[in-house]
């Protein structure tokens, strides 16, 4: 799919952000722990979210989707996924709560971005400690249910939040059993599973802190529950206005979530005002800064590449160090292509400021199709942008939205399907 982008524009005006696509796709896997109905509220309507509810269909789940709704009961589960192959590396964590109903569980390994490495270690050494017997194939995973033991304890060599997420799930209904996980990921969005399970009586404590204890029980209950906005949709949008001299204001999202991202823009001169359930972003001279990514609550490396952009429009220069992901600087290339004036030493980068002008571009991954979709409404000129779909998995709404804040875009376009 192509998009062309006609540049010179102000993004301002007000716009409502999605349920967090990292908190539906979480609490959609947990489905398959259900024994009675449930409803989500905010469900994202992106891709991401489409193919994780084929997937739950796919293991048993009865799932009804619409207008932003998910309500679904329990049916007959199964824990074999082999139909398709996912290309969303959250279907991963189905594996250990299959396994755990069933005794048995096997998927296709999970794709995803193409962010690095992207290894799933810590989720099987953690499925492990479970003593659940984790066998790899070639493309196919198979857990087995062997001796759990009374106690367990795992240990995360790094905080990271899939792991987390899965190994919580997967301990809630081993019943009678204690888990203990340390050096867990504090995100939001794992905070929002948490109390997801919680609201269904899982009996999980100290979610968001580093160290979450499980007892395990033996079934959950019916539950409604919303999911909390998404706060790097926000952070994307904050960025193109700040980008753009704009002034956006934004719904549907709280200062909670958003604080350790408000605060660093604070920091090189953005102009902010956050209420309980939205936030303004005032047109802004922003100083020169250096910014590290890190786990919760350091700055999200989902909004690395937006940053890359912001650092066009400084004083000076700008300087981020990635240190969640080792490829993550793809969207540079692209930035360049633009006039950017960018210098990549290892994992970190150094931008000047520059007035962008339109080219013709190349989507590689999520954030960084959006950060190229915001430079191309701001450059100077048309632009336009290959492999453009890939935004669809993460942004909702994208034509009402962008409508709604000044970016003119048209999909020039459409790949034919293969059959
Ligand atoms: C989640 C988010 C993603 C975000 C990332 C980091 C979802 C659906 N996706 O991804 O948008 O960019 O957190 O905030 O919530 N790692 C290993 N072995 C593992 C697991 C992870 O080495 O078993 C490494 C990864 O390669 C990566 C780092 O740990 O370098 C962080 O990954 P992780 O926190 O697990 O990210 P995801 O849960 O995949």
């Amino acid at each position: 799919m192509i998009a062309r982008i006609r540049g010179n524009s102000k993004i301002e005006g007000e716009i409502t952000v999605g349920g967090a696509k990292n908190s539906a796709l979480p609490i959609l896997a947990s489905l398959v722990l259900i024994s009675e109905e449930v409803k989500i509220e905010r469900i994202p309507d992106i891709s991401d979210v489409a193919e994780m509810i084929s997937m739950i269909r796919s293991a048993g789940v009865a799932v009804n989707f619409e207008k932003n709704i998910v309500l679904a009961r329990p049916s007959n589960l199964r824990g074999e996924i082999k139909e398709f192959g996912s290309s969303i590396r959250a279907s991963v964590l189905l594996l250990g709560p299959l396994a755990v109903r069933m005794g048995h569980s096997q998927l296709h390994y999970p794709g995803g971005c193409s962010i690095g490495k992207r290894p799933i270690d810590i989720h099987l050494e953690g499925l492990r400690q479970f003593g659940i017997l984790v066998d790899e194939k070639t493309d196919m995973i198979e857990a087995v249910v062997d001796k759990i033991p009374k106690d367990v304890k795992i240990d995360l060599r790094f905080p990271s939040v899939g792991a987390t997420e899965h190994l919580m799930m997967t301990s809630v209904l081993i019943d009678g059993v204690h888990t203990e996980i340390r050096n867990c990921a504090k995100e939001p969005e794992v905070v929002d599973l948490g109390n997801f399970l919680n609201s269904m009586g899982a009996q999980i404590y100290g979610v968001g802190t580093d160290r979450i204890n499980i007892n395990g029980v033996k079934r959950l209950n019916a539950s409604v529950h919303s999911i909390i906005g998404d706060r790097i949709e926000t952070g994307t949008y904050m960025i193109g206005a700040l980008s753009s001299g704009g002034m956006l204001k934004i719904n549907g999202i709280s200062d909670g979530v958003m604080h350790n991202i408000t605060n660093e823009l604070k920091k090189i001169g953005a102009k902010i005002s956050t209420y309980e359930n939205s936030l303004i972003v005032y047109p802004s001279d922003l100083r020169s800064f250096k910014l590290s990514t890190g786990p919760y609550p350091q700055f999200p490396t989902d909004l690395q590449p937006q940053m890359a952009l912001l650092g066009c429009h400084t004083k000076e220069y700008f300087e981020i160090t990635e240190t969640v992901f080792e490829n993550r600087f793809r969207h540079v290339d692209e930035l360049k292509k633009m006039g950017a004036n960018i210098s990549v030493d290892g994992q970190k980068i150094k931008v000047m400021p520059f007035k962008l002008h339109g080219a013709k571009l190349v989507g590689n991954d999520l954030r960084e199709t959006a950060t190229i979709l915001f430079a191309a409404a701001i450059a100077d000129g048309t632009s336009e942008i290959e492999k453009f779909e890939i935004i669809f998995r993460g942004y909702e709404k994208l034509y009402e939205k962008m409508k709604a804040i000044g970016v003119n875009f048209e999909i020039i376009k459409i790949d034919r399907e293969v059959s």
